[in-house]
Protein backbone atom coordinates (compact mmCIF):
# COMPACT_ATOMS: atom_id res chain seq x y z
CA UNK A 1 0.00 0.00 0.00
CA UNK A 2 1.32 3.42 -0.91
CA UNK A 3 -0.38 5.41 1.80
CA UNK A 4 1.23 7.13 4.68
CA UNK A 5 0.02 8.31 8.26
CA UNK A 6 2.50 11.15 9.73
CA UNK A 7 2.18 10.86 13.34
CA UNK A 8 3.96 12.98 16.12
CA UNK A 9 5.59 10.97 18.98
CA UNK A 10 5.87 13.32 21.58
CA UNK A 11 3.42 15.95 22.58
CA UNK A 12 2.86 17.89 19.33
CA UNK A 13 4.85 19.86 17.67
CA UNK A 14 7.70 17.79 16.60
CA UNK A 15 7.91 19.02 13.23
CA UNK A 16 5.18 16.94 11.23
CA UNK A 17 4.09 20.19 8.77
CA UNK A 18 7.79 20.32 7.76
CA UNK A 19 7.67 16.35 7.02
CA UNK A 20 4.19 16.54 4.96
CA UNK A 21 4.95 19.36 2.74
CA UNK A 22 8.28 17.77 2.01
CA UNK A 23 6.90 14.40 1.31
CA UNK A 24 3.57 15.82 -0.61
CA UNK A 25 4.99 15.69 -3.92
CA UNK A 26 4.88 12.08 -4.02
CA UNK A 27 1.71 11.45 -2.86
CA UNK A 28 -1.62 12.55 -4.68
CA UNK A 29 -4.41 13.67 -1.57
CA UNK A 30 -3.47 15.06 1.79
CA UNK A 31 -6.20 14.07 4.93
CA UNK A 32 -6.07 15.56 8.14
CA UNK A 33 -7.26 12.87 10.27
CA UNK A 34 -8.20 14.52 13.80
CA UNK A 35 -7.90 17.48 15.54
CA UNK A 36 -8.65 20.60 14.71
CA UNK A 37 -7.38 24.23 14.68
CA UNK A 38 -5.34 23.59 17.94
CA UNK A 39 -3.26 22.37 15.31
CA UNK A 40 -0.46 24.82 14.33
CA UNK A 41 1.73 23.34 11.57
CA UNK A 42 4.76 25.51 10.64
CA UNK A 43 6.14 25.20 6.82
CA UNK A 44 9.10 27.11 5.37
CA UNK A 45 9.15 27.72 1.75
CA UNK A 46 11.55 30.57 0.21
CA UNK A 47 11.87 31.96 3.52
CA UNK A 48 8.04 32.26 3.65
CA UNK A 49 6.39 31.39 7.09
CA UNK A 50 2.86 29.41 6.84
CA UNK A 51 1.09 27.95 9.73
CA UNK A 52 -1.64 25.60 8.84
CA UNK A 53 -4.01 25.20 11.72
CA UNK A 54 -6.86 22.97 10.16
CA UNK A 55 -6.00 22.82 6.25
CA UNK A 56 -3.48 19.82 5.68
CA UNK A 57 -0.36 21.17 5.16
CA UNK A 58 -0.23 19.47 1.76
CA UNK A 59 -2.17 22.78 0.43
CA UNK A 60 0.71 24.40 -0.57
CA UNK A 61 1.40 22.21 -3.27
CA UNK A 62 -1.14 23.77 -6.30
CA UNK A 63 -1.92 20.39 -7.70
CA UNK A 64 -2.91 18.57 -4.92
CA UNK A 65 -6.49 17.37 -3.31
CA UNK A 66 -6.45 18.16 0.44
CA UNK A 67 -9.19 16.20 3.20
CA UNK A 68 -10.41 17.29 6.29
CA UNK A 69 -11.59 13.97 7.70
CA UNK A 70 -14.86 12.91 9.50
CA UNK A 71 -12.26 12.23 12.66
CA UNK A 72 -11.20 16.09 12.62
CA UNK A 73 -13.66 18.58 14.40
CA UNK A 74 -14.07 21.80 11.96
CA UNK A 75 -14.96 25.58 12.87
CA UNK A 76 -16.18 27.06 9.81
CA UNK A 77 -15.32 30.80 10.80
CA UNK A 78 -11.78 29.55 11.68
CA UNK A 79 -11.26 27.37 7.92
CA UNK A 80 -12.58 30.57 6.43
CA UNK A 81 -10.55 32.38 7.66
CA UNK A 82 -7.63 30.17 7.07
CA UNK A 83 -8.55 29.83 3.42
CA UNK A 84 -8.55 34.18 3.15
CA UNK A 85 -4.95 33.74 4.43
CA UNK A 86 -3.83 31.33 2.02
CA UNK A 87 -5.61 33.45 -0.56
CA UNK A 88 -3.84 36.41 0.21
CA UNK A 89 -0.54 34.87 0.06
CA UNK A 90 -1.82 32.91 -3.61
CA UNK A 91 -2.39 29.88 -2.64
CA UNK A 92 -6.07 28.96 -3.93
CA UNK A 93 -7.94 26.05 -2.72
CA UNK A 94 -11.41 26.07 -4.47
CA UNK A 95 -12.01 22.68 -6.14
CA UNK A 96 -9.33 21.18 -4.34
CA UNK A 97 -10.11 21.27 -0.94
CA UNK A 98 -12.67 18.92 0.87
CA UNK A 99 -14.50 18.50 4.20
CA UNK A 100 -15.90 15.21 5.49
CA UNK A 101 -19.74 15.40 5.60
CA UNK A 102 -19.64 13.51 9.12
CA UNK A 103 -16.98 16.06 10.42
CA UNK A 104 -18.27 17.47 13.37
CA UNK A 105 -18.74 20.92 13.66
CA UNK A 106 -17.01 23.55 16.61
CA UNK A 107 -20.08 26.21 17.15
CA UNK A 108 -19.58 29.55 18.94
CA UNK A 109 -20.43 28.12 22.07
CA UNK A 110 -17.70 25.06 22.44
CA UNK A 111 -15.44 27.92 23.07
CA UNK A 112 -17.31 29.33 25.90
CA UNK A 113 -17.71 25.71 27.17
CA UNK A 114 -13.84 25.10 26.93
CA UNK A 115 -13.29 28.36 29.10
CA UNK A 116 -15.51 27.23 31.52
CA UNK A 117 -14.41 23.34 31.80
CA UNK A 118 -10.40 25.01 32.37
CA UNK A 119 -11.86 27.74 35.23
CA UNK A 120 -13.46 24.98 36.71
CA UNK A 121 -11.15 22.96 36.98
CA UNK A 122 -8.79 25.94 38.63
CA UNK A 123 -4.92 24.36 39.59
CA UNK A 124 -5.74 21.52 37.95
CA UNK A 125 -6.51 22.79 34.45
CA UNK A 126 -5.54 21.23 31.19
CA UNK A 127 -3.98 24.17 29.74
CA UNK A 128 -6.30 23.56 26.36
CA UNK A 129 -5.72 26.36 23.46
CA UNK A 130 -9.26 27.58 24.14
CA UNK A 131 -10.68 26.83 20.80
CA UNK A 132 -13.46 24.60 21.72
CA UNK A 133 -11.87 21.49 20.52
CA UNK A 134 -12.68 18.98 23.84
CA UNK A 135 -16.72 20.27 23.93
CA UNK A 136 -16.70 19.78 20.28
CA UNK A 137 -15.68 16.05 20.56
CA UNK A 138 -18.24 16.17 23.90
CA UNK A 139 -21.07 16.81 21.59
CA UNK A 140 -19.40 14.64 19.40
CA UNK A 141 -19.79 11.28 21.60
CA UNK A 142 -22.65 12.55 23.40
CA UNK A 143 -24.62 12.04 19.71
CA UNK A 144 -25.37 15.57 19.87
CA UNK A 145 -22.93 17.73 17.61
CA UNK A 146 -23.96 19.00 14.46
CA UNK A 147 -22.09 17.85 11.28
CA UNK A 148 -21.20 19.36 8.29
CA UNK A 149 -23.52 17.25 6.54
CA UNK A 150 -26.22 19.26 8.63
CA UNK A 151 -25.44 22.25 6.79
CA UNK A 152 -27.16 20.77 3.51
CA UNK A 153 -30.43 21.37 5.53
CA UNK A 154 -29.40 24.94 6.51
CA UNK A 155 -32.19 26.91 8.31
CA UNK A 156 -33.06 23.44 10.17
CA UNK A 157 -29.03 23.50 11.18
CA UNK A 158 -29.00 27.37 12.69
CA UNK A 159 -32.45 26.23 14.57
CA UNK A 160 -30.64 23.40 15.98
CA UNK A 161 -26.98 25.48 16.46
CA UNK A 162 -29.23 28.37 18.14
CA UNK A 163 -30.91 25.66 20.56
CA UNK A 164 -27.65 23.75 21.61
CA UNK A 165 -26.40 27.03 22.54
CA UNK A 166 -28.56 28.50 24.26
CA UNK A 167 -28.87 25.24 26.26
CA UNK A 168 -25.21 25.72 26.95
CA UNK A 169 -25.77 29.44 27.77
CA UNK A 170 -28.62 28.39 30.61
CA UNK A 171 -26.49 25.62 31.80
CA UNK A 172 -23.33 27.70 32.41
CA UNK A 173 -25.27 31.22 33.09
CA UNK A 174 -23.61 32.87 30.38
CA UNK A 175 -25.29 35.16 27.78
CA UNK A 176 -26.29 34.24 24.42
CA UNK A 177 -24.47 36.08 22.37
CA UNK A 178 -26.49 35.67 18.60
CA UNK A 179 -24.66 38.05 16.70
CA UNK A 180 -21.53 35.98 17.40
CA UNK A 181 -23.80 33.12 15.00
CA UNK A 182 -24.64 35.46 11.90
CA UNK A 183 -21.25 35.70 11.30
CA UNK A 184 -20.32 32.01 12.21
CA UNK A 185 -23.91 31.15 9.83
CA UNK A 186 -22.08 33.11 6.95
CA UNK A 187 -18.82 31.44 7.31
CA UNK A 188 -21.31 27.74 7.47
CA UNK A 189 -22.55 28.38 4.72
CA UNK A 190 -19.55 29.07 2.42
CA UNK A 191 -18.10 26.04 3.43
CA UNK A 192 -21.08 23.94 3.02
CA UNK A 193 -19.90 23.63 -1.01
CA UNK A 194 -17.20 21.87 -0.06
CA UNK A 195 -18.61 19.17 2.08
CA UNK A 196 -18.69 15.89 0.91
CA UNK A 197 -18.43 12.16 1.39
CA UNK A 198 -14.87 12.10 1.69
CA UNK A 199 -14.36 8.17 2.81
CA UNK A 200 -15.93 7.52 -0.69
CA UNK A 201 -14.17 10.06 -2.49
CA UNK A 202 -10.51 8.61 -0.44
CA UNK A 203 -11.52 4.96 -1.48
CA UNK A 204 -12.01 5.62 -4.46
CA UNK A 205 -9.11 7.39 -5.03
CA UNK A 206 -6.86 4.28 -3.60
CA UNK A 207 -8.59 2.13 -5.76
CA UNK A 208 -7.60 3.93 -8.78
CA UNK A 209 -4.00 3.55 -7.88
CA UNK A 210 -4.01 7.33 -6.07
CA UNK A 211 -1.67 7.57 -2.78
CA UNK A 212 -2.80 9.18 0.17
CA UNK A 213 -0.76 10.89 2.75
CA UNK A 214 -2.68 10.45 6.35
CA UNK A 215 -1.11 14.08 8.31
CA UNK A 216 -2.01 13.60 12.45
CA UNK A 217 -1.90 16.60 14.64
CA UNK A 218 -0.78 16.68 18.19
CA UNK A 219 1.01 13.71 19.27
CA UNK A 220 1.00 10.53 20.99
CA UNK A 221 1.29 11.51 24.17
CA UNK A 222 -1.98 13.95 23.66
CA UNK A 223 -3.39 11.17 22.48
CA UNK A 224 -6.86 10.74 24.45
CA UNK A 225 -6.32 6.95 25.02
CA UNK A 226 -2.62 6.62 25.23
CA UNK A 227 -1.58 10.12 26.78
CA UNK A 228 -0.51 11.34 29.61
CA UNK A 229 -4.64 11.68 30.53
CA UNK A 230 -5.87 13.88 31.50
CA UNK A 231 -3.77 16.24 30.07
CA UNK A 232 -4.48 15.17 26.85
CA UNK A 233 -6.46 16.40 23.48
CA UNK A 234 -10.12 14.36 22.78
CA UNK A 235 -9.00 13.12 19.87
CA UNK A 236 -7.17 9.73 18.59
CA UNK A 237 -3.83 11.21 17.52
CA UNK A 238 -2.05 8.13 17.10
CA UNK A 239 -1.56 6.36 14.07
CA UNK A 240 -5.07 4.23 14.60
CA UNK A 241 -7.17 7.48 14.47
CA UNK A 242 -5.51 7.67 10.69
CA UNK A 243 -8.22 4.98 9.92
CA UNK A 244 -11.19 6.13 12.36
CA UNK A 245 -10.34 9.47 11.10
CA UNK A 246 -11.32 9.41 7.54
CA UNK A 247 -12.64 6.14 6.42
CA UNK A 248 -9.31 4.37 5.27
CA UNK A 249 -9.33 0.93 6.86
CA UNK A 250 -5.98 -0.31 8.70
CA UNK A 251 -5.34 -2.87 5.34
CA UNK A 252 -5.11 0.40 3.26
CA UNK A 253 -2.13 1.89 5.36
CA UNK A 254 1.07 1.08 4.33
CA UNK A 255 4.12 2.39 6.67
CA UNK A 256 4.25 4.83 9.49
CA UNK A 257 6.67 7.80 9.88
CA UNK A 258 7.35 8.98 13.08
CA UNK A 259 8.10 12.49 14.17
CA UNK A 260 10.64 13.05 16.68
CA UNK A 261 12.54 16.03 17.95
CA UNK A 262 15.64 15.73 18.99
CA UNK A 263 14.66 16.64 22.28
CA UNK A 264 11.23 17.38 23.79
CA UNK A 265 8.78 20.24 24.06
CA UNK A 266 5.36 20.30 26.00
CA UNK A 267 2.68 23.20 25.86
CA UNK A 268 0.28 23.15 28.55
CA UNK A 269 -0.35 21.10 31.91
CA UNK A 270 0.76 18.00 33.04
CA UNK A 271 3.50 15.77 33.35
CA UNK A 272 6.84 15.62 31.35
CA UNK A 273 9.47 13.78 33.43
CA UNK A 274 12.72 15.22 31.31
CA UNK A 275 11.39 18.80 31.69
CA UNK A 276 14.44 20.93 32.45
CA UNK A 277 13.22 24.64 34.55
CA UNK A 278 16.95 25.60 34.42
CA UNK A 279 19.20 27.89 31.57
CA UNK A 280 19.65 24.69 29.83
CA UNK A 281 15.81 24.44 29.14
CA UNK A 282 15.46 28.33 28.16
CA UNK A 283 18.34 27.97 25.94
CA UNK A 284 16.40 24.85 23.87
CA UNK A 285 13.30 27.35 24.17
CA UNK A 286 15.17 30.34 22.59
CA UNK A 287 16.97 28.46 19.99
CA UNK A 288 14.54 26.18 18.91
CA UNK A 289 12.09 29.43 19.09
CA UNK A 290 9.75 27.16 21.33
CA UNK A 291 6.67 29.29 21.19
CA UNK A 292 3.01 27.61 20.29
CA UNK A 293 1.93 28.24 16.58
CA UNK A 294 -1.68 29.26 17.79
CA UNK A 295 -1.32 30.43 21.05
CA UNK A 296 2.33 32.13 21.05
CA UNK A 297 2.54 30.54 24.58
CA UNK A 298 6.17 29.39 25.45
CA UNK A 299 6.60 25.89 25.41
CA UNK A 300 8.16 23.76 27.89
CA UNK A 301 11.62 22.13 27.35
CA UNK A 302 13.29 18.78 27.92
CA UNK A 303 15.79 16.14 26.98
CA UNK A 304 14.91 13.53 24.52
CA UNK A 305 12.84 10.94 26.30
CA UNK A 306 13.80 7.19 24.94
CA UNK A 307 10.75 5.66 27.30
CA UNK A 308 8.70 7.65 25.49
CA UNK A 309 9.51 7.26 21.61
CA UNK A 310 9.48 3.59 22.69
CA UNK A 311 6.04 4.01 23.23
CA UNK A 312 5.42 5.77 20.57
CA UNK A 313 6.86 3.73 17.69
CA UNK A 314 4.92 0.51 19.42
CA UNK A 315 1.22 2.25 20.45
CA UNK A 316 1.92 3.79 16.34
CA UNK A 317 3.48 0.91 14.28
CA UNK A 318 6.50 3.32 13.34
CA UNK A 319 8.72 1.99 10.87
CA UNK A 320 10.78 4.72 10.10
CA UNK A 321 11.56 8.03 12.56
CA UNK A 322 12.15 11.70 10.84
CA UNK A 323 14.34 13.18 13.48
CA UNK A 324 13.94 17.23 13.80
CA UNK A 325 15.92 20.28 15.12
CA UNK A 326 19.13 18.19 15.49
CA UNK A 327 21.02 21.74 14.83
CA UNK A 328 19.24 23.24 18.00
CA UNK A 329 21.47 21.37 20.16
CA UNK A 330 24.68 22.60 18.60
CA UNK A 331 26.02 24.45 21.02
CA UNK A 332 25.37 22.18 24.16
CA UNK A 333 28.47 20.35 25.90
CA UNK A 334 26.82 17.91 26.94
CA UNK A 335 23.68 16.18 26.21
CA UNK A 336 21.38 14.01 27.98
CA UNK A 337 18.88 11.60 26.89
CA UNK A 338 16.50 9.48 29.51
CA UNK A 339 16.58 5.49 29.25
CA UNK A 340 14.58 4.97 31.91
CA UNK A 341 12.57 6.09 34.83
CA UNK A 342 13.31 5.69 38.85
CA UNK A 343 9.71 5.07 40.80
CA UNK A 344 10.09 4.07 44.54
CA UNK A 345 13.24 2.86 44.09
CA UNK A 346 12.64 0.74 40.83
CA UNK A 347 13.25 1.02 37.44
CA UNK A 348 10.69 1.25 35.05
CA UNK A 349 10.68 1.56 31.33
CA UNK A 350 7.25 1.88 30.47
CA UNK A 351 4.61 4.61 30.40
CA UNK A 352 2.28 4.28 34.05
CA UNK A 353 -1.12 5.63 33.08
CA UNK A 354 -1.62 7.73 36.09
CA UNK A 355 -0.46 11.13 35.25
CA UNK A 356 0.37 11.50 39.27
CA UNK A 357 2.73 8.99 38.89
CA UNK A 358 4.31 9.90 35.75
CA UNK A 359 4.47 13.31 37.39
CA UNK A 360 6.76 11.75 39.98
CA UNK A 361 9.45 9.61 38.64
CA UNK A 362 12.57 10.21 38.25
CA UNK A 363 14.61 10.04 34.20
CA UNK A 364 17.49 8.28 34.82
CA UNK A 365 19.98 9.88 31.77
CA UNK A 366 22.64 8.66 29.59
CA UNK A 367 24.74 11.57 29.25
CA UNK A 368 26.71 12.03 25.96
CA UNK A 369 28.85 15.16 24.77
CA UNK A 370 27.94 17.43 22.42
CA UNK A 371 29.63 18.15 19.00
CA UNK A 372 29.95 21.83 19.58
CA UNK A 373 29.69 22.99 15.41
CA UNK A 374 26.74 23.79 13.32
CA UNK A 375 24.91 21.41 11.87
CA UNK A 376 22.31 23.68 10.38
CA UNK A 377 21.05 23.22 6.89
CA UNK A 378 23.47 20.06 6.02
CA UNK A 379 21.99 17.29 4.23
CA UNK A 380 24.06 14.49 3.93
CA UNK A 381 24.40 12.05 7.15
CA UNK A 382 28.38 11.77 6.90
CA UNK A 383 29.16 15.62 6.86
CA UNK A 384 27.49 15.97 10.38
CA UNK A 385 29.99 15.94 12.91
CA UNK A 386 31.00 12.40 14.42
CA UNK A 387 29.64 12.97 17.68
CA UNK A 388 25.90 13.54 15.90
CA UNK A 389 26.21 10.78 14.23
CA UNK A 390 26.67 9.40 17.46
CA UNK A 391 23.80 10.61 19.30
CA UNK A 392 21.34 10.07 16.21
CA UNK A 393 22.87 6.13 16.46
CA UNK A 394 22.50 6.32 20.20
CA UNK A 395 18.56 7.37 19.77
CA UNK A 396 17.98 4.68 16.86
CA UNK A 397 19.65 2.03 19.35
CA UNK A 398 17.17 2.89 22.39
CA UNK A 399 14.04 3.37 20.03
CA UNK A 400 14.66 0.41 18.42
CA UNK A 401 13.60 2.04 15.29
CA UNK A 402 15.75 3.17 12.16
CA UNK A 403 16.24 6.87 11.73
CA UNK A 404 15.77 7.65 8.02
CA UNK A 405 15.61 11.57 8.14
CA UNK A 406 17.14 14.13 10.07
CA UNK A 407 15.94 17.76 9.81
CA UNK A 408 18.85 20.42 10.67
CA UNK A 409 16.63 23.50 9.72
CA UNK A 410 13.34 24.67 9.24
CA UNK A 411 13.69 24.98 5.32
CA UNK A 412 12.18 21.98 3.35
CA UNK A 413 15.63 21.11 1.81
CA UNK A 414 17.75 21.06 5.35
CA UNK A 415 16.90 17.19 5.60
CA UNK A 416 19.34 14.42 5.85
CA UNK A 417 18.31 11.24 4.31
CA UNK A 418 19.48 8.26 5.58
CA UNK A 419 20.44 5.86 2.88
CA UNK A 420 19.14 2.07 2.95
CA UNK A 421 16.40 2.84 5.53
CA UNK A 422 12.83 2.14 5.19
CA UNK A 423 11.90 5.97 4.94
CA UNK A 424 13.33 6.54 1.75
CA UNK A 425 10.61 4.95 -0.56
CA UNK A 426 8.14 7.65 0.57
CA UNK A 427 10.39 10.37 -1.04
CA UNK A 428 9.58 8.97 -4.69
CA UNK A 429 6.90 9.23 -6.73
CA UNK A 430 4.52 6.58 -6.12
P1 LIG B 1 4.13 20.55 14.08
O1 LIG B 1 2.99 21.05 14.89
O2 LIG B 1 4.55 19.18 14.46
O3 LIG B 1 3.92 20.70 12.60
O4 LIG B 1 5.37 21.49 14.47
P2 LIG B 1 5.35 23.09 14.60
O5 LIG B 1 5.30 23.66 13.24
O6 LIG B 1 4.32 23.53 15.59
O7 LIG B 1 6.75 23.35 15.32
C1 LIG B 1 7.96 23.00 14.74
C2 LIG B 1 8.79 24.27 14.56
O8 LIG B 1 10.14 23.92 14.31
C3 LIG B 1 8.37 25.12 13.38
O9 LIG B 1 8.58 26.46 13.70
C4 LIG B 1 9.32 24.67 12.26
O10 LIG B 1 9.53 25.67 11.30
C5 LIG B 1 10.57 24.42 13.04
N1 LIG B 1 11.45 23.37 12.52
C6 LIG B 1 11.09 22.18 11.96
N2 LIG B 1 12.20 21.42 11.73
C7 LIG B 1 13.25 22.16 12.17
C8 LIG B 1 14.65 21.90 12.25
O11 LIG B 1 15.14 20.85 11.90
N3 LIG B 1 15.43 22.89 12.79
C9 LIG B 1 14.92 24.05 13.25
N4 LIG B 1 15.76 24.94 13.77
N5 LIG B 1 13.61 24.33 13.18
C10 LIG B 1 12.79 23.39 12.67
P1 LIG C 1 0.25 20.34 16.82
O1 LIG C 1 -0.58 19.61 15.80
C1 LIG C 1 1.10 21.04 21.05
C2 LIG C 1 -2.29 20.70 23.79
C3 LIG C 1 -2.74 21.95 24.50
C4 LIG C 1 -3.25 21.35 25.79
C5 LIG C 1 -3.87 20.04 25.35
C6 LIG C 1 -5.39 20.09 25.17
O2 LIG C 1 0.71 21.68 16.38
O3 LIG C 1 1.34 19.46 17.31
P2 LIG C 1 -6.96 21.24 23.35
O4 LIG C 1 -7.12 22.68 22.93
O5 LIG C 1 -6.55 20.33 22.24
O6 LIG C 1 -8.14 20.71 24.11
O7 LIG C 1 -5.75 21.26 24.42
O8 LIG C 1 -3.27 19.72 24.10
N1 LIG C 1 -2.24 20.81 22.32
C7 LIG C 1 -1.11 20.90 21.61
N2 LIG C 1 0.18 21.00 22.03
N3 LIG C 1 0.81 20.99 19.73
C8 LIG C 1 -0.46 20.86 19.31
O9 LIG C 1 -0.78 20.64 18.02
C9 LIG C 1 -1.50 20.86 20.26
N4 LIG C 1 -2.85 20.78 20.20
C10 LIG C 1 -3.29 20.74 21.46
O10 LIG C 1 -1.67 22.84 24.70
O11 LIG C 1 -2.16 21.03 26.63
MG1 LIG D 1 2.45 22.65 16.11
Amino acid sequence: MRNLVIVGTQWGDEGKGKFVDLLTPNFDIVVRYQGGHNAGHTVIVNSKRFILRLIPSGILHPDKVCVIGNGVVVDPEALMQEIEELASVGVQVEGRLFVSDRASLILPYHRVADRASEEARGGERVGTTLRGIGPAYEDKVGRRALRACDLFDFERFKTRALANAAEVSFRLGSELLESKYESYFQSAERMASMVRNTAYLLNRAVDDGKSVLLEGAQGTMLDVDHGTFPYVTSSNAIAGGATTGTGLAPNKIGGVLGVSKAYVTRVGSGPFPTELLDSTGEHLRQRGNEYGSVTGRPRRTGWFDAVIARYSVMLNGIDSIALTKLDVLDELDEINVCIGYKYNGELIQEVPALASVLSKVEPVYKTVPGWKVSTSGIRDFDRLPSKAQDYVRLLEDLIGCPIGLISTGAERNDTVVVPNTPAVRWLTAH
